[in-house]
């Protein structure tokens, strides 16, 4: 969907959503089509370029804010369109930061000898729970899904170390009047639509990626210069920008697809990976840097050497 098409439905223009967002268009879900789907679809494509089978997976983590039903978890559904009838299947949410979420739990059960091999799917349809009267939001969202597969190796411990180097999770619930959806089982008995503070959420997201970029780094004994790549959450292009400035990377450096995507929430860290994976940007051994913010508000970062 472009924003041309949008602005017919909507009081808004190509012009105003390019300038403030960067975004030229989203997907959007078929009529049919729901979370479970686009996340098996990028399971599927995530366990065939890692060149692994369902049948060795013992973990799969959905991050969405967006799940099929209120349960069973969208995890569940995948898993079963996989083929598994092994292992243990999950949701986390943790809005636009549940991708990063869901590495942080698949490292750590990795670590711990829980799990060996882990699909984290990032799977979105936003589309759902926008009010498509709000031009303050439904410009901003789309639908999508990515994927990858983590295993678990001996850890040699040299810098050359390939893998997740470290996580970083935080959440402050006070701002939860920023981001939400208004409606829930629990308090409505409704779905709902997803209401924001944009200036509000802006502000804090520079701040707060900022310093989980900087956590990273201080953890890693490492500096701005040795990341090569940027795969920051795509919320907003100037967002993105300034992240991309924070590490002195050049535009070139900092992968984005928000201009394409727009917001697709847990999905949108995967999503621009599997772009930049495969044209053959981000190359084995590079330094990564995946951060991102969402409602909560939530917010982290990991440290990949690809
Ligand atoms: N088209 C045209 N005009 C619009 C639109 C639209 N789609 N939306 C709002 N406006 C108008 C407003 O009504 C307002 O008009 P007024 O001055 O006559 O009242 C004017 O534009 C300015 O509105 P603001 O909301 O102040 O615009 P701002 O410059 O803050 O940009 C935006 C809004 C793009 C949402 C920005 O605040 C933003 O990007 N915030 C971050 C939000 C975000 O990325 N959220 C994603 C979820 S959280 C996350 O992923 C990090």
């Amino acid at each position: 969907m472009t924003n041309a098409e949008l602005a017919l439905s909507v009081d808004t223009s190509d012009e105003w959503i390019r300038q403030r967002t960067g975004i030229l268009e989203r997907r959007i879900a078929g009529e049919n089509e729901t979370t479970a789907d686009l996340g098996t679809r990028a399971a599927e494509a995530a366990l065939r370029h890692a060149g692994v089978s369902a049948g060795t997976i013992d973990l799969v983590i959905v991050a969405t804010a967006t799940p099929n039903e209120t349960f069973p978890a969208t995890a569940t559904r995948i898993q079963a369109s996989l083929g598994m009838t092994r292992g243990a299947a999950f949701d986390v949410q943790a809005v636009c930061t549940g991708f990063v979420y869901g590495l942080a739990i698949a490292d750590n059960f990795i670590k711990v000898g829980q799990a060996e091999n882990v699909l984290v799917i990032g799977a979105e349809t936003f589309s759902r729970i926008l009010d498509w009267e709000d031009r303050g939001t439904c410009v901003l969202f789309g639908d999508g899904a990515g994927a990858v597969v983590l295993q678990g190796s001996e850890s040699r411990g040299g810098p050359e170390e390939r893998g997740i180097l470290s996580t970083h999770i935080h959440s402050d619930g006070r701002h939860h009047d920023a981001l939400y959806v208004d409606g829930g089982p629990s308090s409505t008995g409704t779905v709902g639509h997803l209401r924001m503070e944009g200036r509000e959420v802006f502000r804090h997201a520079v701040v707060r990626m900022s310093e989980a970029i900087d956590q990273a780094l201080e953890h890693n004994h490492l500096t701005p210069g040795d990341i090569d790549w940027l795969v920051p959450h795509q919320a907003n292009m100037r967002i993105i920008e300034a992240m991309g400035r924070r590490l002195h990377l050049p535009a070139e450096r900092v992968v984005c697809t928000v201009d394409r995507h727009a917001n697709t929430s847990a999905a949108s860290i995967p999503l621009a990976l599997w772009e930049a994976v495969g044209d053959g940007r981000i190359k084995e051994g590079d330094m990564v840097m995946l951060e991102g913010m969402g409602g909560g508000f939530t917010w982290g970062s990991a440290l990949v050497r690809w």
